[in-house]
């Protein structure tokens, strides 16, 4: 298996000691107590270009050297960071160009951060020199191991370098404008383009009416971003520098493709703050969960946990403590799905500024006896004792599209509900559905390959692209059961619909014509319910709630499992399979509820000999994750309900490494709410 190994699961997090120069005596108090917390990794530098080139030209790196060394003595490593996340008020003064420009044409202020021209060559002249003079510097220190580049790159510029560098993209993609005429179908509303010089980027005061266009500039920014994060790398490496790199990318970021900007580092990592207590906690497990998949699947390697909370936030509306058991139950999620750290953010809490009530290790306060700290300590306890899982694979059967560009292009659509298509929701059914059952799930874009999977899920594809329907083809030929939902196949990669019937290129595949598709409003309802005699896996037996979407079909090859139960498609199929070479293909018509899709996925997977990894039935609100190495599988169960969960699980028939304060392991296993247990299984 590819992917960054460390010697250990790295328990850590961002550490500023930039803000405590007039505090000598920290810095030695911040070694012990993390050290105490079994604290092994620290990110440093992330903002501290100040401090690193306080005048123009002048590099002080003896602080950070100095900071590095103590913190090495004392067995603590340093993901040292690029600052280019923010910069000194110098450079913004001098070269007003790095400042970014909003939609509208006015140029930010100096503030904030994050506030950067990512096409500017000024910005990127500067970034480099400092990258040159880091990694020549601290490159070879046996206390750095990665390369924290820059921090959370987020937001787009409209400057005129920008437009220009989209200007040139567009050119290199379409070579001619009349091309690219055609590719936007410019003729509607007559927005043809002359010349490329023409084109601005998609603004409410603009063009909006153009789908092609408004991909294309989400699809540059993404590629301006990775290109930035490229030239950041090539910085480092062009030095000499070794040592891996990384950038951490953030929860539910529909800003830029991610998958575009990964393949620049050589692991991802993302930060993770999830809500916890404001609805259920299994609930958003769930939702943490999916996230923690998309960062492994994307380089199908180990991920990093680069930030999370050990107490509240304070940016969230309401930040609410995080209730005991929580930050244990959260960082072993992230190591359950594939992360071989629980890194936080920060170490030590600032005094001033925007962050200075945000959570961190070690509060203003400063001793041990804090609640967060000891349950920071508790969490470096735990990590040395599932040491062995460092670096172990997640392994999975089943996957789910989730794919940037179609989450984009729908909600861009202007299709059958301008008021929510609610596309992330749709895909995540689809994973919670095989997630209830303890099945580990990948989660794919639709540039990835599919191949080897027993089950592939792809809920909402409105963009097929990147060969998508000719994947799918090949997958079901070969005995694959995938799982289609309506309002998929409508358009290409452009945004233009197919033509001669939908899905595109897949109706022989799926056996129907998707016809018409009916919006719902907020509030309405339609069912889906059994065809009686059918003994396909699909069979439900009852009636299922759906709403917001009905797709209508027509069935050529493929047999209706499901109709619908009330309006004027009343008993047309809502739920269909058809065979196809020697695999199968199941279309849902209708936004159905939860339950529908727990039901059917339970049935497909328990034909195609899916099944979770203990040997009984998994209760709601009880993950299961498993890592394994080549002879060894790894059980991650976690109680995410209030009350307490009893699983039939014979303990003697494995190993049990790791199980947290609470649970009882006689007979069967009991864990109170938030409780962890892993079991070992040779394979
Ligand atoms: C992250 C960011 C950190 C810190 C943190 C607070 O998004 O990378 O620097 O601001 O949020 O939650
Ligand atoms: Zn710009």
């Amino acid at each position: 298996m590819d992917g960054v190994k460390f010697n250990h699961l790295l328990h850590g997090g961002d550490y500023n000691p930039e803000q405590w120069f007039d505090y000598p005596e920290i810095l030695k108090d911040d070694i012990r107590m993390m050290k105490k917390a079994r604290i092994n990794t620290v990110s440093l530098g992330i903002f501290a270009w100040c401090k690193l080139e306080p005048v123009e030209g002048v590099y002080d790196f003896d602080w950070l050297a100095e900071i590095i060394d103590r913190l090495y003595e004392n067995g603590i490593s340093v993901n040292l960071a690029t600052p280019s996340g923010a910069r000194p008020h110098w450079m913004a003064d001098r070269y007003p160009e790095i400042l970014r420009v909003n939609m509208d044409g006015s140029r930010n202020h100096f503030g904030m951060r994050h506030n950067h021209c990512y096409t500017s060559p000024v910005y990127r002249r500067k970034v480099r020199e400092m990258n040159q003079a880091l990694a020549a510097r601290f490159d070879s220190h046996p206390g750095v191991i990665l390369w924290h580049v820059s921090n959370e790159y987020g937001g787009e510029c409209y400057c005129p370098l920008c437009q220009q560098a989209f200007r040139g993209w567009l050119k290199e993609k379409y070579g001619s404008v009349e091309e690219l005429n055609r590719r936007w179908y410019t003729a509607f509303w007559s927005h043809t383009y002359d010349t490329f010089d023409q084109v601005e980027p998609p603004m409410p005061t603009g063009e909006m009416a153009i789908h092609g266009l408004y991909l294309d500039w989400k699809r540059f920014v993404s590629d301006q971003v990775g290109d930035f994060l490229r030239s950041e790398v090539e910085a480092l490496r062009e030095v000499g520098a070794k040592k891996p790199v990384t950038t951490n990318f953030m929860y539910n970021f529909q800003e830029y493709n991610y998958h575009k900007i990964a393949k620049f580092v050589d692991v991802v990592s993302w930060d993770n703050y999830p809500t916890w207590h404001r609805k259920q906690e299994r609930l958003t497990a769930m939702d943490t969960g999916i996230q923690h998949d998309i960062m492994r699947s994307m380089k199908k390697a180990p991920f990093l946990l680069m930030e999370s909370c050990p107490s509240p936030t304070n940016w969230q509306p309401v930040n609410k403590l995080r209730r005991p058991g929580m930050v244990e139950a959260a960082s072993l999620q992230a190591v359950a799905h594939g992360s071989d750290s629980v890194l936080y953010f920060q170490i030590r809490k600032g005094r001033g500024g925007f962050e200075k009530f945000h959570g961190a290790v070690i509060d203003h306060y400063g001793k041990e006896d804090d609640r967060t700290y000891q349950e920071c300590c508790q969490v470096g306890e735990d990590l040395i004792r599932l040491s062995e899982c460092n670096h172990t694979w997640v392994k999975a059967d089943a996957a789910v599209i989730f794919d940037w560009e179609n989450w984009w292009a729908i909600d861009e659509s202007k299709g059958p509900r301008n008021q929510g298509m609610y596309y992330k929701e749709t895909v995540e059914k689809s994973y919670y559905a095989f997630r209830k059952q303890g099945l580990n799930v990948d989660v794919l874009d639709m540039e990835q390959s599919i191949e080897g999977y027993r089950i592939v899920a792809a809920p909402l594809v409105y963009m097929f692209r990147a060969g998508f329907e000719a994947q799918v083809r090949k997958f079901v030929e070969e005995g694959g059961i995938f799982i289609l939902t309506y309002w998929s196949g409508v358009v290409d990669e452009n945004d233009l619909c197919f033509l001669g019937g939908t899905p595109g290129g897949l109706m022989d595949v799926m056996g129907l014509r998707s016809t018409e598709i009916d919006g719902l409003y907020d509030g309405e309802s339609n069912y889906l319910c059994p065809v009686q005699g059918s003994v396909d896996a699909g069979m439900l037996s009852r009636n299922y709630r759906c709403e917001h979407l009905c797709q209508l079909v027509e069935v050529s090859t493929a047999v209706p499992l499901m109709v619908y139960g009330d309006e004027f498609y009343q008993g047309t199929p809502a739920l269909t399979v058809n065979q196809y070479g020697k695999g199968k293909a199941y279309y849902i018509c209708a936004d159905a509820e939860q339950s529908f899709y727990d039901d059917l996925y339970r049935n497909i997977c328990k034909e195609a000999g899916l099944k979770a990894p203990i040997p009984c039935f998994v209760p709601e609100g009880v993950e299961i994750t498993t890592r394994e190495s080549e002879d060894t599988q790894y059980i991650f169960i976690q109680n995410y309900n209030r009350t307490d969960v009893k699983l039939p699980i014979r303990v003697n028939d494995y190993e049990v490494i790791f199980q947290s304060e609470g649970v009882k392991t006689g007979g069967a296993i009991t864990l109170r709410k938030f409780n962890t247990v892993v079991l070992k299984n040779r394979k």
